[in-house]
């Protein structure tokens, strides 16, 4: 048994991820390889794609600032089917098949995550402050709830929908909702499962991959505009959580079998791995 026992890890899947069967089974391979090393594992799942997908059926645009969403009235409820009825209903089949104990629930639920409506706010790149709509920032968050799952050999599944104090649902970017819970879950280690093996300079060539990145060169490398997307949103959030005490955040790609236990035991592999500077 590799040394992970205990050790408290926060996998986070992107939507795309999980949107083709034989890609969740893999990644569900590895959530359960790791799990049978002894780590307490939480998993925070985003649906963007789904959300899109959904939306568009339902006639709603979507609207998307720095590689995060707009949430209106009609866009949240899109939100919560794509997010509680699809995809966590999807990762936590694939989950089972793995032979892990998945229960899926929304960040909200038991009021793990409680938010509130995010003000308006400035946006680099655009010259006024953006209204995210029915998007939360957060205000305190219960570990509690998840501790109770972990001590029950249980592997909690956190949709990223959270609520106000008066139960209003609110959207939160999936990265965000993992910065809110390290702290609170006192998570060693993230790994955030993405749509790429980690960060490019320039992400139509593949020798521009970074393997290692600091904390301190994450700004800097927003500012130059290498990143695009949800990779911007995503190294955001990226300095907060090693602000928050992770030790490391590893960026990896789904594609690759067995990428979430070659992150945590540092086998050789094609990732982003963050950490932060000594000083
Ligand atoms: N320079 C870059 N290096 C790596 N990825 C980049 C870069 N520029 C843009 N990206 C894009 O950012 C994407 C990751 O963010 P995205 O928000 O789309 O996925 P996610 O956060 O994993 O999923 P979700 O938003 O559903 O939770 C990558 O799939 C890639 O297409
Ligand atoms: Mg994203």
């Amino acid at each position: 048994m590799h040394g992970l026992a205990h050790r408290r890890i926060l996998v986070k899947v992107g939507g795309e991820t999980v949107k083709v069967a034989a890609d969740r089974e893999r990644l569900a391979r590895d959530v359960a390889a790791v799990v049978r090393m002894g780590a307490k594992v939480a998993i925070v799942h985003g649906a963007g794609p789904q959300i899109t997908a959904l939306a568009e059926r339902l006639g709603i645009a979507s609207v998307m600032h720095g590689g995060r969403r707009v949430t209106d009235a009609a866009m949240l409820r899109a939100v919560a089917m794509a997010m509680c009825g699809e995809v966590a209903t999807d990762l936590m089949g694939a989950l089972l098949g793995a032979g892990v104990d998945a229960l899926p629930l929304p960040a909200a639920a038991a009021g793990i995550v409680v938010g509130r409506k995010r003000p308006p706010r400035a946006v680099p790149g655009e010259a006024e402050p953006v209204d995210f709509g029915w998007v939360a920032d957060v205000d305190r968050v219960r570990a509690q709830p998840v501790e109770a799952l972990w001590a029950s050999g249980l592997l909690p599944v956190l949709s990223s929908l959270v609520a106000d104090a008066s139960g209003k649902l609110l959207n939160l970017n999936a990265d965000t909702l993992v910065t809110a819970l390290v702290p609170a879950l006192r998570i060693e280690e993230v790994v955030l499962v993405t749509g790429v093996p980690g960060v490019f300079r320039n992400l139509e060539d593949p020798r521009t991959h970074l393997p290692y990145l600091q904390d301190t060169e994450l700004p800097g490398l927003i500012r130059s505009g290498a990143v695009q997307g949800g990779m911007v949103a995503k190294l955001e959030e990226v300095g907060r959580i090693l602000h928050q005490g992770a030790e490391r955040v590893a960026i990896v790609g789904y594609q690759d079998e067995g990428a979430l236990t070659g992150a945590v035991t540092d086998a050789p592999g094609m990732r982003t791995l963050v950490q932060r500077s000594a000083a």
